[in-house]
């Protein structure tokens, strides 16, 4: 981006931009190209400053998150990134593995709350494996608890035997409840909070807590209390029921791919984490499906409904991650879709279609 360009924007952010692996840099690209557009759409110029996470910074670096990844997301407003992992790494040792670039990004920014929008869209209705008379009116957020628990507890392996410690304290579960509380009052304003207090003490204590912060401070948000199997089957017969999902982090990483099915695929589930500050990831939550990398048929649609996220969440860009939600809901109800969702549109040309459905947008507005 040149001086010129920039300063002549009303409005001017740096984004890390971590493409990653498998799929992740064609979903990337196509984020790039969308951003590219903001500022001549909407005067909004976004600068990537791109770094290396994953298995590409391993190979790189033998690092899953270099020290120049972090520096970059210090200095930025958000960071986006594309997926991380694939078998060519998966017999590397815990911390270098790909996956652990991602934890690690995770608990250095205090990304303790991930935000999983899951809504059904009519047009999309016939690809869940659900019958459509249970995907009306779904639109649910999941709320995950995601740098506590059973992912951060101490680790050992012995030949024979392993654990995985699941910790939580009471500041933690107290800060994800609050931010559950503050979106379930801009939405339907009730909680239903997922656990496994029959069986686990950590649930018992995020029960207690739970209850007592939303009584104090949200008297006029409603909690419902659920077990996680039972909320795995309450999820397929009764989805449009939730409005707010709040979980701790394992059961959170568990519940948001079955929902991602309620929607058709999950190429189509955005997500973001978030920190007490404004700073955020921006992530689709598939992955990076090593079976169709390269191959041109990725879906952008969750990587460009994170875009989003970011303009709204980290940006402030409310109107323009309108825009671009409705350009994509236009480019579905117009049938225009990756082989996932039975369509034969290549990545690229989704990426052209929601890029001209936003330009128009924009002339019409402007
Ligand atoms: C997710 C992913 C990650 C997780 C993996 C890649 C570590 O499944 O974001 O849901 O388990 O949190
Ligand atoms: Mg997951």
């Amino acid at each position: 981006m040149n001086k010129s360009t920039t300063s002549r924007s009303a409005k001017t952010f740096r984004v890390a931009g971590l493409p990653g692996d498998g799929v992740g840099p064609e979903v990337y690209q196509s984020a790039r190209q969308v951003l590219a557009l903001m500022d001549a759409c909407f005067n909004l110029s976004i600068e990537l400053d791109e770094q290396l996470i994953g298995g590409a910074a391993v190979d790189a670096t033998g690092n899953p998150l270099p020290q120049a990844t972090i520096d970059a997301c210090k200095s930025a407003d958000a960071a986006l990134l594309g997926a991380v992992g694939g078998p060519k790494w998966d017999t590397n040792p815990a911390e270098q593995r790909p996956e652990f670039g991602l934890l690690k990004i995770r608990s250095t920014f205090n990304l303790f709350c991930n935000l999983r929008p899951i809504v059904t869209h009519p047009t999309l209705h016939a690809f869940s494996p659900l019958r459509p008379e249970r995907l009306a009116g779904v639109d649910l957020m999941m709320v995950r608890e995601l740098t506590g628990g059973i992912y951060f507890g101490k680790k050992w392996r012995e030949a024979d035997q392993a654990e995985d410690v699941c910790r939580y304290t009471r500041s933690e579960i107290e800060r994800i409840t609050r931010a559950a509380g503050d979106l379930a009052r801009q939405r339907k304003g009730r909680i239903t909070m997922v656990d496994k207090a029959n069986v686990l003490e950590t649930s018992r204590l995020w029960r207690e807590v739970v209850s007592q912060v939303l009584e104090d401070e949200f008297p006029d948000v409603s909690l419902e209390n659920l077990l996680v199997d039972s909320a795995a089957m309450h999820l397929l017969t009764r989805p449009a029921d939730f409005d707010v999902m709040l979980t701790e982090n394992m059961f959170g990483d568990i519940l948001s791919d079955e929902a991602s099915m309620l929607c058709g695929s999950m190429g189509l589930l955005p997500s973001a984490s978030l920190n007490e500050s404004r700073f955020g990831l921006y992530e689709p939550i598939h992955g990076s499906a090593p079976d169709i990398a390269g191959q041109g048929k990725a879906n952008p649609y969750a990587m460009l409904l994170s875009v989003a996220m970011m303009l709204r969440h980290s940006l402030d860009c409310t109107n323009e991650a309108e825009a671009l939600e409705h350009s994509i809901y236009r480019c579905w109800d117009e049938g225009i879709l990756t082989p996932d969702l039975g369509g034969a549109c290549s990545t690229t040309q989704i990426t052209d279609a929601v890029c001209e459905r936003l330009s128009s947008s924009a002339n019409t507005a402007g």
